[in-house]
C-alpha cells in the first residue's frame, strides 16, 4: 500500500494544466438551456426587479435577443408566456395566436437551429394562478390533462422542438404523448419536470411570470421538500408514461435528489437552477460579497457533479461568455 510520504495527493494540484487534466466534471455551453419570458404586446423589454439581467420581451423583440443567444452558442431556450388576458381555464395558453405561439414562430424564422423548449403549464394563463382547472377549491387532475395536451400540441404546431410540462398532474406525460402522436408529432420529445418541489425558491419567477396563486398554494400538486423516495416514484411514473428527458427542480437544495435519480435511472437528466437561486447570487455579487464568475461556475459544476446532464439556468448568457467554446 502506498501511503504518505510516497503518496501525495497534492502532486496533481500543483499547476492549472495538471488540475485540468484530472478534472472530473466541467460545465459546457452545450449543456445549457436559457429560460426566457415573453409578454404580450409590442416594443417591450422590461427588466425583472428581483432577477437583474433578465427581461420580459414582447414577441417582436425576441428575434434580436435570440440572435444574441445563438451567437453565444447556447443551444436551447425555454419559453414562458405572459398573456394579456387570463381566465378560469387558461384558454390563452393554446390560442394559435397566443404569445408563446407568436414567439416560437418569430424565433424559428430568425434562428431556426436554436432548440425551442416550451414550458407547458396553466399557471401564467389562469385568473386564479393555479397550474390546473380548479373545481371546488381543489386543482382537478383529470380535467386538467386534456388542456395540457392541447397546450403542448399548439406549441408543437407553432414549431416547438421539445415540450416541458411543469404542472405536476399525474398522467400528463401520457396525455401529451398520445395527443402529439395522434397528430403526427411522434418525433417531438417530452422533457418532464418529474420531481418538482413546492419551493420558496420560485419567488422571483412568480413576479416575472405573474403567476402567483390567488388563493392557497401549490402543495397539493408539487412535491413536499423533505421527500426523496417519492421523487424516484415521480420519475419512474414519467418514464413509464413516455418522458424522454427528466428534470429535477430546484437544483441546489436538491442535489441529493439529482444524485439518487442519476444512480437509479438511465434517462437523460436535467436540473433547473431556479429564479431564487439566481436572485441570491445576484444580490450577493452586486454588493461585492461574492465573486460572481467563480460562484456561478462552482454552482453549475456542482449540479453537473451531482449527476445532471442538462442545466436550465438564467446565468447561461454570462456563462457562455466565460467558458471556452466547445
Ligand atoms: C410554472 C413554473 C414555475 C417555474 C417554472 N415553471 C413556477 C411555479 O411552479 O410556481 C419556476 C421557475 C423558476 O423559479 O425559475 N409552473
Amino acid at each position: 500500500m502506498v501511503v504518505f510520504p510516497q503518496l501525495r495527493l497534492r502532486r496533481l494540484r500543483r499547476t492549472e494544466p495538471l488540475r485540468a487534466l484530472v478534472r472530473e466534471n466541467r460545465v459546457n455551453i452545450t449543456d445549457l438551456v436559457y429560460p426566457m419570458f415573453v409578454i404580450e404586446g409590442k416594443d417591450i423589454k422590461q427588466e425583472i426587479a428581483s432577477m437583474p439581467g433578465i427581461f420580459r420581451f414582447s414577441p417582436d423583440q425576441i428575434p434580436h435577443e435570440v440572435e444574441d443567444i445563438a451567437r453565444l452558442r447556447i443551444p436551447a431556450i425555454l419559453l414562458f408566456g405572459i398573456p394579456e388576458q387570463k381566465d378560469e381555464v387558461g384558454s390563452a395558453a393554446y390560442h394559435p395566436e397566443g404569445v408563446i405561439q407568436q414567439a416560437i414562430r418569430a424565433i424559428k424564422q430568425s434562428v431556426p437551429e436554436l432548440l425551442v423548449v416550451t414550458d407547458v403549464c396553466l399557471c401564467e394563463y389562469t385568473s386564479h394562478g393555479h397550474c390546473g382547472i380548479v373545481a371546488n377549491g381543489y386543482v382537478d387532475n383529470d380535467q386538467t390533462l386534456p388542456l395540457l395536451a392541447k397546450i403542448a400540441l399548439s406549441h408543437v404546431e407553432a414549431g416547438a422542438d421539445i415540450v416541458a410540462p411543469s404542472d405536476m398532474m399525474d398522467g400528463r406525460v401520457k396525455a401529451i404523448r398520445e395527443a402529439l402522436d395522434k397528430e403526427g408529432f411522434q418525433h417531438i420529445p417530452i422533457l418532464s419536470y418529474a420531481a418538482k418541489y413546492a419551493s420558496a425558491f420560485y419567488g422571483p419567477f412568480r413576479e416575472a411570470a405573474e403567476s402567483t396563486p390567488q388563493f392557497g398554494d401549490r402543495r397539493s400538486y408539487q412535491m413536499d421538500p423533505p421527500n426523496v423516495r417519492e421523487a424516484l416514484r415521480e420519475v419512474e411514473q414519467d418514464i413509464n408514461e413516455g418522458a424522454d428527458i427528466i428534470m429535477i427542480k430546484p437544483a441546489l437544495a436538491y442535489l441529493d435528489v439529482i444524485r439518487r435519480v442519476r444512480d437509479t435511472f438511465n434517462c437523460p437528466l436535467a436540473a433547473y437552477n431556479v429564479s431564487g437561486e439566481y436572485a441570491m447570487v445576484k444580490a450577493a455579487t452586486e454588493r461585492g460579497w461574492l465573486d460572481e464568475k467563480r460562484i456561478v461556475i462552482e454552482t453549475l459544476t456542482a449540479i453537473k457533479r451531482a449527476g445532471a446532464d442538462i442545466i436550465f439556468t438564467y446565468h447561461a448568457k454570462e456563462v457562455a461568455q466565460w467558458l471556452p467554446a466547445t
